[in-house]
């Protein structure tokens, strides 16, 4: 079962987060991060970016590998996620910008981009620190309800429920937020050695239930977490409103040995 913590606030769970990485990138200074766009994952890219500068860590090695990109959608458009990845983690964490990479969208090579985007990742020694956010209808990376739990990198179609979600990076505007895009798989999400799942705010605390208490189903992508050997799930008390063992995480957490890490 994934360790669930549950914290005051997402500028908590981004320390937590930013712990982990920070000693990642200390044991390991060329260590592949594997990163998610949207909301969720952006307190902690900041407390890392201010561990990295506080405490002068050398990030110069570090290598990234994004979660996903929509299909067809300039690069340089500010809510690609090329350019949503380059403002909040290349720029504030100082990365060196050729060793971060996100799925190619670019739509007369993306037939193509999933499984080389795989084969680069597994050419990198594969991903050690896995961050992912969760869609309300249970997704990650773009893996919507019914994707394979052994699926590589691909093109998918986005849901109407996704679209609605993501309408607010459009102006509101769901018809300039794209049909499809390419994500790493649920396969490949599961290769990295350690899965990081933050969300916040009531409207993900089905989700969650589904996730960490429901059955594993391709229904609710992230579910597959259970099946991961390394997985923390890192949210706050609206988030983890609907989970019936709310009370023992709470206690485990509470009453971690020091010698445990997440
Ligand atoms: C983004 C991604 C998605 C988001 C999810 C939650 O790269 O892979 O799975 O993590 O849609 O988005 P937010 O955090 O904006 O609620």
């Amino acid at each position: 079962m994934a360790e669930v913590i549950i914290t005051e606030s997402e500028d908590e769970a981004g320390r937590i987060y930013a712990d982990c990485a920070a000693n990642l990138i200390r044991t390991k200074p060329d260590c592949v991060l594997g990163l998610a766009t949207g909301s969720s994952p952006l307190a902690a890219y900041q407390a890392l970016a201010a561990r990295v500068k506080d405490d002068g860590i050398d990030v110069s090695r570090v290598r990234g590998f994004a979660l996903d990109e929509y299909a067809g959608l300039d690069p340089r458009h500010p809510q690609s996620y090329r350019s949503t990845i380059e403002r909040t983690v290349i720029e504030p964490l100082g990365l060196d910008p050729a060793k971060v990479h996100v799925p190619n969208g670019n739509l007369e090579t993306i037939a193509d981009a999933g499984h080389e985007y795989d084969a680069a990742i597994e050419a990198a020694g594969g991903v050690d620190l896995q961050i992912l956010g969760i869609g309300t209808d249970g997704h990650i990376g773009f893996n919507e309800p019914g994707s394979s739990l052994a699926s590589g990198t691909r093109i998918k179609t986005l849901t109407e429920r996704t679209r609605i979600d993501n309408a607010r990076f459009f102006d509101g505007a769901i018809d300039q937020v794209p049909t499809h895009c390419i994500t790493q798989g649920i396969g490949t999400i599961l290769k990295a050695r350690q899965l990081v799942l933050l969300a916040f705010g009531a409207g993900k605390a089905e989700a969650v239930a589904e996730t960490v208490e429901g059955g594993i189903s391709s229904f609710c992508p992230a579910s597959a977490l259970q099946l991961h050997p390394h997985a923390t799930v890192i949210i706050d008390e609206a988030a983890a409103s609907r989970l019936r063992n709310r009370d023992y995480y709470k206690w485990a957490y509470a009453n971690k040995p020091s010698w445990q890490s997440i």
